[in-house]
């Protein structure tokens, strides 16, 4: 994805001194080397720096970092609240007025949410959910579309101490239950409904399928939002479990305006989110409260250079996912930012959607997933060049490798040549951004990352751990810092196992990169078992054992094949019991199947029926072979093959199978 061709060379030299105009350089500016040195001079003392210019603290931390490989413990002794910092303290000093969130429903709705309107809102539900009997530490799970009432559920938890688990809406109900019943929480936030693509998209339904099975829930608040009349009265009802279901709004109401926040330790966890990994079973990774905070403002107002009195700034990523925790609710809130929240899909009700939102509210900074670049590149520069996107001023990409094409798309065609585009590299588990360009600091090349941040330590190495300086490898951090992940929840050894064993003394984030001569960092994709589609993390394992669960299958094999708009598509390879035909309405059936299990996004596009797997003669599936076969090249040296003529099966099948649309 990352090899430059001619056009994109020629372009890359033409735009090598690109220099960003004056309008973007300002006293946020962290003006390059000099910001790098000082970080390497002294890493510790540079995010002490950062955590205290950044936060309120309601007590001075006694020693920076502890550090005991693989865990490690930021601002120890210090405490803060996370609501307090993204809410009270612009309150307090007279910014109450300021927008937090223009929101925008899909219909077209709006909503205007001031720093004081989400004070009062926190407060209230965050009364709510101690008249539920949660406490400190206790955890609730929050299912939700893109809707106000979100942010503030999270919020609201952070205020009394308690650790939310938001599980994306687009998940099912058994993935909802299976997180519920890991995190052992307490309560589920959820709503009725929310719009996507034009339509109600029900999500009570799934809840009260998950809860069936979740001993631990013993309240669920409802927030309207498709218009479902309450139980028994007119129209469609949704269904509530009477002494378990309440209204948001009634919720709301019956409780005290006032709460004030909890005082958190630096290291009390903040949230649990569940992410894919090579096992069938998702980890829940977990945050915690000082240095989380710390690098999601750090790097919200410096990667962005955020102007938080003039901007207004816009992440079109979910909140589900890390993205949207880190650059929607907390990075942009602890720095007092205007932001855009959107609640539904790009094109709907038409291909210009975001271009209108970006001329409506004037968003200067805009920040998306490669996959929707790609999406807008396809459907053609009239639906952007019909809008004035004179404002924006700073573009962001995220959780794929950008390819040069797309890059330089989205620079020219929406930047108008004008902006900056910052690559950011990170994950889930690092919590914030690690890897990318400090806006008009770091001369751009489409495509690469760039440098990791002033502060971050992270080396491309070779199979034995040796860090290259030129070329190809695998990524690592050799240091710790403050956002990290604290480890997986309720298994220290997974967390160990997972991301501190494969090189010593380093974390391996499962990412292959590699180095250019000018020691630029260009990532690859992942090396593990994990696929990228349209930026969201699916396990191949995850969706193998969802497979094979059903019925009809003995053996499953997955594959991430390259997709031009996607990233990578899921291919399945399935082989069938001898009692089930597969034809195409199987192939539906068993896709449908595992959007019940993961959520539509997790199934395949594509099911390869075939009668047997390409194994080693150990009997591992060899899935670079499929992958081939899924992306229609070439298929190699085959001679390691239990059955060659497997292979050969397999090519038929692939160009008869079912796909979708
Ligand atoms: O493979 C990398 C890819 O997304 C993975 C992390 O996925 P997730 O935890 O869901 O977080 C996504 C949002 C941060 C990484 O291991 N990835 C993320 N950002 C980039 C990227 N790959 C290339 N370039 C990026 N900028």
């Amino acid at each position: 994805m990352a090899d430059t061709t001619g056009g994109i060379e020629a372009f890359y030299l033409e735009n090598r001194s690109f220099s960003p105009p004056d309008s973007v350089k300002s006293d946020a500016w962290i003006t390059g080397s000099e910001e790098y040195e000082q970080a390497e001079r002294d890493w510790q003392g540079y995010w002490a720096r950062q955590a205290g210019d950044l936060l309120d603290w309601s007590k001075e931390w006694e020693t920076i970092l502890e550090w005991d490989r693989p865990f490690a413990k930021w601002f120890v002794g210090g405490e803060l609240n996370v609501s307090f910092n993204c809410v009270d303290r612009h309150v307090a000093s007279g910014l109450g007025g300021r927008v937090a969130y223009h929101w925008v429903g899909e219909p077209g709705d709006t909503r205007t949410i001031t720093y004081a309107d989400l004070l009062a809102d926190v407060e209230r539900f965050a009364n709510v959910l101690k008249g539920y009997g949660v406490g400190k530490g206790d955890r609730v799970a929050i299912y939700m579309p893109m809707i106000p009432e979100l942010p503030v559920a999270m919020l609201a938890c952070t205020r009394i101490g308690a650790v939310h688990s938001v599980v994306f809406g687009g998940f099912s109900s058994d993935a909802l239950r299976d997180r519920i019943n890991d995190a052992e929480a307490k309560v589920l936030v959820t709503a009725d409904g929310g719009y996507r693509k034009g339509k109600a998209n029900l999500l009570k339904p799934a809840v009260d399928l998950a809860l069936a099975a979740c001993p631990s829930i013993t309240d669920v608040v409802v927030a309207r939002r498709v218009g479902h009349a309450p139980s028994g009265s007119e129209e469609r009802t949704v269904d509530m479990t009477d002494g378990r279901d309440h209204w948001w709004d009634s919720a709301m109401e019956s409780v005290e305006a006032s709460c004030p926040p909890e005082a958190m330790g630096s290291e009390d966890l903040l949230y649990l989110l569940y992410t894919s990994g090579t096992t069938a079973k998702p980890k829940g990774i977990m945050h915690t409260t000082g240095g989380y905070l710390t690098q999601v403002a750090f790097t919200h107002k410096y990667v962005f250079d955020l102007h938080a009195e003039r901007d207004v700034y816009w992440c079109a990523a979910d909140i589900g996912w890390v993205t949207g925790h880190s650059y929607i609710v907390y990075g942009p809130l602890a720095n007092g930012a205007t932001s855009v929240l959107y609640e539904g899909a790009p094109d709907h009700p038409d291909k210009d959607r975001w271009w209108q939102i970006v001329e409506d509210y004037k968003v200067s900074i805009l920040y998306c997933a490669p996959t929707a670049i790609r999406a807008c590149m396809k459907w053609g520069t009239s639906y952007p060049e019909s809008h004035d996107l004179s404002s924006l001023r700073i573009l962001g990409s995220v959780g794929e490798p950008i390819n040069p094409e797309a890059w330089i798309w989205y620079q020219t065609t929406i930047g108008g040549g004008r902006c900056p585009v910052v690559d950011t590299w990170w994950q889930t588990e690092t919590g914030a951004i690690m890897i990318s360009p400090l806006p008009g600091a770091t001369t751009t090349k489409p495509g690469s990352a760039t440098f990791p941040l002033p502060g971050i330590s992270a080396q491309v190495v070779d199979e034995s751990g040796s860090p290259v300086s030129v070329g190809g490898g695998y990524l690592t951090i050799d240091r710790p810092w403050p956002s990290m992940l604290r480890g997986i929840y309720k298994d220290p050894e997974r967390y160990q196992e997972t991301y501190w064993s494969r090189f010593e003394g380093r974390y391996f984030a499962g990412d292959g990169a590699k180095l250019d001569d000018d020691g630029y960092f260009w990532l690859l994709g992942r090396v593990d078992d994990v696929m990228n589609v349209s930026g969201h993390r699916v396990s191949t394992t995850e969706v193998e054992s969802a497979l094979v669960d059903h019925q009809s299958v003995a053996e499953a094999a997955v594959v991430g094949a390259s997709d031009p708009v996607t990233g990578q598509a899921i291919v399945a390879f399935v082989t069938l019991k001898s009692a089930f035909t597969p034809d195409q309405d199987h192939g539906e059936a068993l896709r449908s199947f595992v959007a019940d299990r993961i959520g539509k996004f997790g199934r395949p596009k594509t099911i390869i029926f075939t009668d047997d797997l390409p194994k080693t003669r150990s009997g591992k599936i060899m899935r670079r072979l499929l992958r081939d076969v899924a992306e229609g090249r070439d298929l190699g040296d085959t001679t390691t093959l239990a059955d060659p003529g497997v292979v050969e099966e397999i090519r038929a099948r692939a160009s008869v199978s079912p796909t979708e649309e």
